[in-house]
């Protein structure tokens, strides 16, 4: 099947080498035919990254309706900016394309919800690429926790902070902003973690957090932005089977970051990354984990995201990674922010159905739509 691009920047690079992953292990997959982004140098670049890599030069376009009318494309990634998630789905849905899309599903939740329906309404798949709950590893992790390899989960804690020393995070200044990005880093690197969460332990029932934003001015010296978006969230949860989670994430932290997450069983300890801790001290490493739980899984995260886009096209195989589990782990972050902001512990269930939205409203605002 032929694959387009729409938006060749930061993370591109990573998705082929997944597709590499794939052609190297001799298995099925889509051709990267198209590339696009409004950035004509970037896509160029790209194409040639590309040519390397998988021996064919995708053709270059700067405008997706053009690459969209001029091939015929069965499917495209879209790795681009939040805000412009939905709108972008639809036209290619609209153009009879299939759509993985990347993390966050949509910019907000309410984005989310029309993105599921405008694919069902064209009868396209969606998909999402979130390597945390995708690739063998993470596979196995989320396997071996449902099999009771720790016994039931009573405690996680996550934690994430990074120093930027008031520059940018991966160097693009639109993730600051609440009207590009749906708010600041618990949502881009956060929603990476509610979809692991609610992948090894269910649905999160409630939340409670504080959220900051204690940098007022960030710079790459050429640059210079007021960020509206959070760079400091501190979050406590409750997942509907009753165990407890610790979950924070930082921008605005100086000298040291840190990095770590403890998922705690009756029977253990597992360190995704690291290892499983069991009570009598004995260690189990991930390459054992992955031999137990996932040996039928593909190694990188985004080989198995063009794996599940595959399926889901071709099998009508439901994802692990799925559009549905993308809006409830947004949901989960937007639960956090509408928490910081009303002061109020906020149930998941009202922010994925749409009856909590304050937080939600100052997006709106800020992308300039009618609240
Ligand atoms: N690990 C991960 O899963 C991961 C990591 C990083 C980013 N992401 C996600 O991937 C997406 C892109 O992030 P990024 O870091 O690559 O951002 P980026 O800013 O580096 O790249 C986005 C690219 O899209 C292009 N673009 C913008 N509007 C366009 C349009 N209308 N048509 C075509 N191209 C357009 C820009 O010129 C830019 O090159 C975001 O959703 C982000 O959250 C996922």
């Amino acid at each position: 099947m032929k694959l387009g691009f729409i938006g060749c920047g930061v993370i591109s690079i990573a998705h082929v080498e997944g597709l590499e992953e794939l052609k190297r292990k001799g298995l099925e997959t889509f051709e990267l035919s198209a590339v696009c982004d409004i950035q004509k140098e970037r896509a160029e670049n790209f194409a040639l990254e590309v040519e390397k890599r998988l021996g064919k030069r995708p053709v270059v376009y700067t405008e997706y309706h053009v690459m969209l009318e001029n091939e015929q494309l069965d499917a495209v990634s879209i790795l681009i900016n939040h805000d412009l998630h939905h709108t972008v789905a639809e036209d290619c849905f609209a153009a009879g394309v299939h759509v993985q899309m990347q993390k966050p599903l949509a910019i907000s939740p309410s984005f989310g919800r029309k993105m599921i329906a405008d694919a069902k309404k064209y009868h396209r798949v969606l998909t999402l690429s979130e390597p945390s709950v995708l690739g063998a590893e993470n596979v196995a992790i989320a396997r071996a926790v449902k099999e009771g390899a720790i016994g039931p989960v009573s405690l996680i804690m996550d934690y994430a902070t990074v120093t930027l020393n008031r520059g940018f995070f991966a160097g693009t200044p639109w993730r600051h902003m609440k009207g590009q990005a749906g708010a600041g880093w618990i949502n881009d690197h956060g929603v990476h973690r509610t979809h692991f969460f609610t992948e090894i332990n269910g649905s999160i029932d409630e939340v409670f957090a504080y959220t900051e934003i204690f940098e007022k001015e960030l710079s790459n010296g050429k640059v210079t932005i007021n960020p509206t978006a959070e760079d400091t969230a501190v979050t406590v949860f409750k997942f509907k089977n009753g165990g407890l989670g610790h979950w924070m994430c930082a921008t605005s932290t100086h000298g040291e970051g840190t990095g770590g997450v403890w998922v705690y069983g009756s029977k253990g300890c597992l360190r995704p990354g690291r290892h499983v801790t069991l009570e009598d001290g004995s260690k189990i490493l991930m390459s054992e984990l992955i031999e137990r739980y996932a040996p039928d899984i593909v190694e990188h995260p985004f080989a198995h995201s063009y794996v599940e886009l595959w399926e889901a096209i071709t099998e009508n195989k439901t994802p692990i990674s799925s559009a549905e589990k993308g809006l409830e782990a947004l949901s989960v972050v937007f639960a956090a922010l509408e928490s910081a902001t009303i002061r109020q512990p906020v149930k998941v269930q009202d922010i994925l159905n749409g009856k909590k939205h304050t937080y939600e409203d100052t997006v709106f605002e800020e992308m300039k739509l009618p609240v």
